[in-house]
């Protein structure tokens, strides 16, 4: 995917990795971000201020808001479903509500906003569409088991994706971080990598059309073990 001139769309671009990715794109030469957030005014000023960045409003959970942003942003070219939350629990004793939360956001909603802007990027075509994943989306850690079994269905559905928009011209990419050091993970004691190396890392594996990206170090790893032997990340992950 050629950049340059490119007219990304970048969801929860408010902070963490979102607001990474975002600089990113424009230091690689896109000609308009649409940085969104769900609460509007939650974008850095300086950002904001930028001429080639416009804010919208945009929670991936409500359909209507999505159709809103979908109205709003018709020239989109590159759509990047960055947006997620972590609820904390094991497979047995985690809190189902909040399970529903994860799947409801990171699984649906991804989804929904992915179907909303389908029409724009194959109108803009050539396009691409990157899912923030997670390794932990290829098997799981005890202590997120319902946070990776979302980010696992997400994983289903960019496959599923990746199969139905590459004949109409919209490239799929899947980013599978290992842990960033935003507040998602805060209060975890465990390696993080700097947001700012995996947004970069994400949007260069985006320029060079590739359709994975293990986009940290840890990560690199790790997915190296998995793409030889799933079973061995399995073993890696949950130490069975
Ligand atoms: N941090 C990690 O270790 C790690 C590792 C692998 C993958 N990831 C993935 O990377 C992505 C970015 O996470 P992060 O580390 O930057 O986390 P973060 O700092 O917690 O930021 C999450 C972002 O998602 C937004 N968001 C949450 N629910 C939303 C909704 N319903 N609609 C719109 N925006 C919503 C948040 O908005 P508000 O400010 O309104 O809450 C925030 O902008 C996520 O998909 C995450 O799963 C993170």
């Amino acid at each position: 995917m050629n950049l340059n001139e490119s007219v990304a769309l970048v969801t929860g671009a408010n902070r963490g990795l979102g607001a990474r990715l975002v600089q990113e794109l424009l230091r690689a030469g896109a000609a308009k971000v649409y940085t969104t957030s769900r609460t509007p005014g939650a974008v850095a000023a300086d950002v904001a201020a930028d001429p080639r960045v416009t804010t919208l409003t945009l929670d991936i959970t409500d359909p209507a808001s999505v159709k809103q942003a979908a109205a709003a942003a018709q020239d989109v070219t590159v759509l990047v479903n960055n947006a997620g939350v972590l609820t904390f629990g094991s497979a047995l004793d985690g809190d189902l509500d909040a399970f529903e939360r994860d799947l409801r956001t990171n699984y649906l909603g991804t989804l929904r906003v992915t179907r909303a802007f389908v029409p724009a990027l194959e109108r803009n075509a050539p396009a691409a569409v990157v899912n923030v994943l997670t390794l932990i989306a290829l098997a799981p850690v005890t202590p997120m088991a319902g946070y990776s079994a979302s980010k696992a269905a997400a994983h289903s559905a960019t496959q599923a994706l990746r199969a139905e928009l590459r004949e109409r011209g919209i490239a799929v990419l899947g980013a599978y971080p290992g842990g960033i050091d935003t507040d998602m993970l805060a209060g975890v004691d465990a390696a993080k990598a700097p947001p700012e190396v995996v947004a970069m890392r994400i949007i260069a594996a985006l320029g060079a059309h590739q359709t994975v990206v293990f986009p940290d170090d840890a990560s690199a790893g790790a997915g190296g073990v998995y793409l030889q032997d799933p079973l061995k990340l399995e073993q890696m992950l949950l130490g069975s």
